[in-house]
């Protein structure tokens, strides 16, 4: 298909808090990248964003700040808004859901699917905490695990066993909002039939996406279409959000994954008055970036709702990033493990374009991926500077130097095949960014890149134009190869300003102005051509385009982090509530791990040696049949063969952890588990992080001996 025009979207960020890197290297930043490239090829893009304002977290948000919503939002609009604009995220439009006009317009979307009877109406009992007057979420309740006795289980998963867990199973359970016991109080609700899309997504996606969807992506859609989908509520009982636009619905707003992605709609109806161009026009290319955790959103629910809906373009493709783990561990925002942008920014100010490549040359594409303030130091002193960087000043360097500070001419006759093959190089460069671009390849597009100013040194070091020019007499006779060399390797340095200008457009910027050209320069057209720079030309002198990370700043970076981390724990002990964690996936997921636990009430020597604690070796482990989240165990117990029922799952594979010796609760009640006799429990510890480590004896002990 031949595109006439691009959509692209970047994942409408929580007003609940600042951005962090992993933000941007999982969303904004690919986005940006894409959304310069081809507005460097002179079409005609439209990048839009915003802030995502509603939603149960930014409720719970302003209750627990003693603020109003309002005041959340408008807080944190700005501080993330700022914050895209300092690293030159180049959104032709960043507005905001609470706007008017995208009030109007999801409510007129709602509207629509409600006259064409799209929507089941249902009602059902939901969790209720009278003392706040206000619906709550599974995960909003807490209580005691029936599985592991744990007492801050959620209500729709316990965190220490890995149970998956609705209300109704929780002992004394309570509001995480209050300590109110909820009760349940009937309402009513306007249902997706997600159901009946099911057909047609299957088509869409299965059949029609393999090939062109990232396999991260396709594969997350398949499992989802592979285990059914069912109708889903597509309002709440709130007072903050977009009210729904029904008469016997008082108290009730759009649900927040129902009104966010029409924000995409309602920021370009803001932006043009060409927007329906956009959005319904066939040879419209509208492309979502966003997370993973976002992929079912984006490739599911909204798809389904537009079809609904009728006239919308659906997207060609949803290039979604995993996650960026900090210093080895998953960001946690509650336990403010994270870098903020908002900090870098003031931390290392005009060092936008350090942060765009290493974020960039480390992008979580394929797997999650690691930042560390390390690698951060080494990519930036030993690609970028000394790379990069390097190329450019030395070619500026001797061009002032050995030619005047003008574009040298080029006598024909002296050209070797060195010099064309350079320039062959220069060429090839355009077509190999240009497919990993087009493809959503950016870590490989910005290599190829490096690796074409790579090739610039090595040129430089073959034909050493310095060591032509020891005397002025040498210089004079060989006046004409050093001029061929620095003609080509300024017009390298006008080729690299545009292939890297997606990338790094501030580093783009510096150097059209040292090279004294026009923007115009930039367009991709341009890339490939080796007369960009007329002979004759005069060029500034040239400008430090990056500088070196200095050991320090890496230690002051991570002693943040640690310092960070501390603060926030200690916080959190102290007030003992749960993370307000986003408005989960429809199926759960692992959520952020809670710091550690306050201690329980104490017991006595009698209490405990009530405790049969006994050393087991596991035999054989096999997952149970549709609990993602179980593991049936056979443990050697010295004296006997026991099964046990274990929530770890999610955290080892059955074949790794053939063999370990662990410590089992031998005299736990048994339980049946999706009709399995579990017989005992295994002992766990767990880290910060949410991993779950085997508490084993450090030496082999004797299968059945006991643990005092
Ligand atoms: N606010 C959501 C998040 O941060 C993303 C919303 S994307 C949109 O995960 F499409 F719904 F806007
Ligand atoms: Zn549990």
């Amino acid at each position: 298909m031949d595109y006439k025009r691009y959509l692209i979207t970047a994942a409408l960020p929580y007003a609940n808090g600042p951005v962090h890197i992993g933000h941007l290297a999982g969303c904004y930043l690919p986005a940006d990248i894409y959304a310069r490239y081809q507005r460097a090829q002179k079409r005609d893009v439209k990048f839009v964003c915003g802030s995502d304002e509603h939603g149960v977290p930014i409720t719970i948000r302003a209750m627990k700040e003693g603020i109003t919503p309002q005041d959340v939002v408008d807080k944190y609009n700005t501080i993330i808004k700022d914050s895209f604009a300092a690293m030159g995220i180049s959104f032709d439009i960043y507005s905001r859901t609470s706007n008017a006009i995208h009030h109007d317009t999801s409510q007129a979307f709602f509207t629509k699917l409600f006259n064409d009877g799209v929507f089941e109406e249902r009602e059902s009992e939901q969790y209720y905490d009278a003392s706040k007057d206000i619906f709550l979420a599974d995960r909003y309740i807490l209580g005691t695990c029936p599985v592991c006795g744990n007492e801050n289980a959620y209500g729709d998963q316990c965190e220490r066993c890995g149970s998956t867990l609705s209300p109704e199973q929780l002992l004394n359970p309570r509001s995480a909002l209050s300590s109110a016991v909820p009760i349940k109080k009937k309402t009513k609700h306007w249902y997706f039939p997600l159901d009946k899309y099911e057909p047609w997504l299957k088509e869409w996606i299965v059949d029609g996406k393999k090939d062109s969807w990232k396999p991260n992506v396709y594969g997350q859609c398949k499992s989802w279409l592979d285990s059914g989908l069912q109708p889903r509520a597509m309002t709440r009982d709130s007072n903050w959000g977009v009210p729904v636009p029904l008469a016997d619905a008082k108290g009730k707003v759009l649900y927040v994954w129902f009104d966010a992605p029409i924000g995409y709609i309602s920021a370009t109806k803001e932006l043009t008055n060409q927007w329906s161009d956009y959005w319904c026009k066939e040879d419209t290319k509208l492309v979502h970036f966003i997370g993973k955790d976002n992929i079912v959103f984006h490739c599911i629910i909204f798809p389904a709702m537009l079809k609904a809906h009728g006239g919308f373009v659906l997207p060609d493709n949803v290039p979604a990033n995993e996650f960026l783990n900090i210093e080895g561990e998953k960001v946690s925002t509650s336990r403010n493990w994270a870098v903020w942008v908002n900090e870098y920014i003031t931390d290392f100010p005009d060092q936008q374009d350090t942060l765009r490549y290493v974020l960039c040359s480390n992008a979580p594409e394929t797997k999650d991926n690691d930042f560390t303030w390390k690698d951060f130091q080494d990519r930036t002193n030993n690609e970028l500077v000394s790379i990069f960087g390097n190329f450019i000043n030395r070619t500026f360097v001797l061009m002032h130097k050995l030619c005047n500070g003008k574009v040298p001419p080029v006598k024909d006759e002296l050209i070797n095949d060195a010099d064309r093959q350079l320039a062959e190089e220069i060429k090839n460069a355009k077509t190999k960014v240009e497919n990993c671009l087009e493809n959503y390849k950016f870590r490989d597009g910005l290599f190829e890149v490096i690796d074409l100013a790579r090739k610039g040194n090595k040129y430089l070091q073959d034909n050493a134009p310095w060591s032509l020019s020891k005397t002025p007499e040498i210089q004079l006779l060989n006046q004409g190869r050093i001029d061929i060399c620095l003609h080509l390797c300024l017009q390298l340095t006008a080729n690299l300003s545009i292939l890297i200008n997606p990338f790094l457009p501030f580093t783009a910027g510096k150097m059209i102005k040292m090279m004294k050209v026009v923007d115009r320069i930039l367009d991709w057209e341009n890339a490939g051509k080796i007369n960009l720079l007329k002979i004759g030309y005069s060029l500034r002198a040239p400008e430090l385009l990056f500088r070196k990370i200095e050991d320090t700043e890496v230690a002051e970076q991570v002693e943040k982090l640690r310092n960070n981390l501390k603060q926030a724990t200690s916080q959190k002990m102290e007030q003992n509530t749960p993370p307000v964690a986003a408005e989960a996936a429809p199926q759960p997921k692992p959520e952020e791990a809670l710091a550690a636990p306050a201690q329980k009430p104490e017991i006595t020597i009698d209490d405990f040696s009530k405790m049969d604690l006994r050393v087991g070796t596991i035999l054989k482990a096999e997952k149970v049949e549709k609990a993602d989240k179980l593991l049936k165990l056979e443990l050697d117990m010295g004296n006997e063969i026991r099964t046990v029922v274990s929530g770890i799952a999610l955290h080892f594979k059955p074949e790794e952890i053939i063999g370990k010796q662990v410590t089992v609760v031998a005299n736990l009640a048994p339980r049946k588990m999706r009709g399995i006799e579990s017989r005992g429990m295994i002992l766990m510890a767990q880290n910060g992080d949410g991993r779950l480590i085997f508490v084993s004896p450090l030496e082999v002990a004797d299968n059945g001996s006991e643990v005092r």
